[in-house]
């Protein structure tokens, strides 16, 4: 049983960077809280605060409704699972997940009888007298959480337990690790960058960039209603396309989004009319995913650029003669110096990369948008073909130019 509260937490650290920025978020009990977001936004950070391994420059820590920052680490009941998990090569699995319970002097009888249970719930009970050196990554990954849940914690934190694994591998121990946590009923923070794990393994999940907190929801919420730009790039796929568009009021009776040389009419009764409606005249965002669309409708036209075979479906790609913005690399290091993509697209010598255009979301590509539309398994179609696009106006998403959602009641 356990819950956190962070509160308005800042860490900067000596050299200036700040790593966590005024994070608020509130982890109820028993509930799989993943933490989302590109390599240094933070994530660790937050981690080894709630952990004690760090202390917070600014703002306040609960665990379970009281003040913990003075708590020490040992007294936090909490179990951390790392990427580098280390094993102790020389003992055994059971003598790796019983050495917490020795340092904590835990009897020889309770050590073996709790080592047992744990290892036949992580389905390693045959295991228990190999060394690390006679498992495969998964069976070691194992043996690290087992040696985590032994001490049965309060609290869980896992900092990326699986990137050290192949994908196949994350798959499967994904769905493993998130049904063991719930079966256990333990309050886990998890942090990955990658979004389909967020997505599979998450209660709610928290979107960080920069340090700063920018969505939190179940996975059907920040993905059905990103509360920025950022969050709608980075979850799903294929990726969102994030197209251009200039809003156009026409006399009070329906908003029409200027997208290339094509419009796309938002109904007056449909609520976010209003809101787009202050936008007259200025450029917004409009966010399409492939299920917005359907091919053969009429509220957009495109020609086919390429088409991509996924066995199942397959995905057209369309120019529309529209612009797509594109966040500089979502979920690339924010500390690493930005490509100029201008120049590499002139290198490459592809002229669909315009120009660069800079929003407070950061410095964005703008380039010739490719809007993807899944289409059956195998379709007859060759580049260049007319197609007319349908779009499901409920599932559209609109940003302003700053990346924020435009919705119902905005402003
Ligand atoms: N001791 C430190 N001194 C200075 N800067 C630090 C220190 N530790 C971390 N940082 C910086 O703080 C930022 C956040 O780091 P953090 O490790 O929390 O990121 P992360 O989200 O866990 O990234 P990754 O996915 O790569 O593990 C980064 O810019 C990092 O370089
Ligand atoms: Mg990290």
């Amino acid at each position: 049983m356990s819950t956190v509260g962070l509160q308005k937490i800042t860490k900067a650290f000596p050299d200036g960077t700040v790593a966590v920025d005024n994070v608020s978020l509130d982890v109820r009990d028993g509930e799989v809280m993943v933490l989302l977001g590109p390599s240094g936004c933070g994530k660790s950070t937050l981690l080894r605060i709630i952990a004690g391994l760090e202390d917070p420059t600014t703002g306040q820590l609960l665990l379970d409704g009281e003040p913990a920052l003075d708590i020490p680490p040992r007294d936090r009941h909490v179990a951390m699972v790392f990427q580098d998990y280390a094993l102790y090569p020389q003992l055994t699995v059971a003598g790796n997940i019983a050495f917490p319970l020795r340092l904590a002097g835990v009897s020889v009888e309770e050590q073996s009888e709790r080592v047992a249970d744990v290892a036949a719930a992580l389905g390693i009970g045959e295991l228990l007298n190999r060394k690390p050196s006679q498992l495969s990554g998964g069976q070691r990954q194992r043996v690290a959480m087992g040696r985590a849940i032994v001490r049965r914690p309060r609290l869980f934190l896992m900092d990326e337990p699986l990137s050290s694994l192949d994908s196949g591998l994350r798959a499967e121990l994904r769905a493993e690790i998130s049904s063991m946590v719930r079966d256990l009923g333990a309050t886990t923070v998890y942090v990955t960058h990658d979004q389909a794990e967020a997505l599979t393994v998450a209660d709610r999940i928290a979107i960080m960039r920069r340090g700063v907190l920018q969505d939190v929801g179940t996975p059907a919420e920040v993905y059905g209603r990103p509360a920025t730009m950022y969050v709608a790039a980075l979850l799903g796929t294929p990726k969102i396309n994030l197209l251009e568009a200039v809003v156009h009021v026409y006399d009070g009776s329906r908003v029409a989004l200027r997208i290339g040389e094509q419009e796309l009419n938002v109904p007056w009764d449909d609520l976010r009319a209003r809101a787009l409606a202050h936008y007259h005249g200025e450029r917004i965002v409009v966010g399409l995913r492939a299920e917005a669309l359907v091919a053969g409708g009429h509220e957009l036209r495109g020609r086919v650029r390429y088409v991509e075979h996924h066995g199942h479906e397959s995905l057209a790609y369309l120019d529309i003669g529209a612009f797509a913005v594109v966040i500089d690399d979502p979920t690339g290091p924010v500390t690493a110096p930005k490509l100029d993509r201008g120049f590499l697209a002139r290198f490459r010598k592809r002229p669909d990369v315009q120009t660069v255009a800079t929003t407070p979301e950061g410095r964005h590509t703008r380039r010739r948008a490719e809007l993807a539309v899944r289409l059956g398994a195998a379709p007859d179609l060759q580049p260049g073909a007319p197609m007319g696009i349908g779009v499901h106006m409920d599932r559209v998403h609109f940003f302003d130019w700053a990346g924020a959602r435009i919705d119902v009641g905005w402003r």
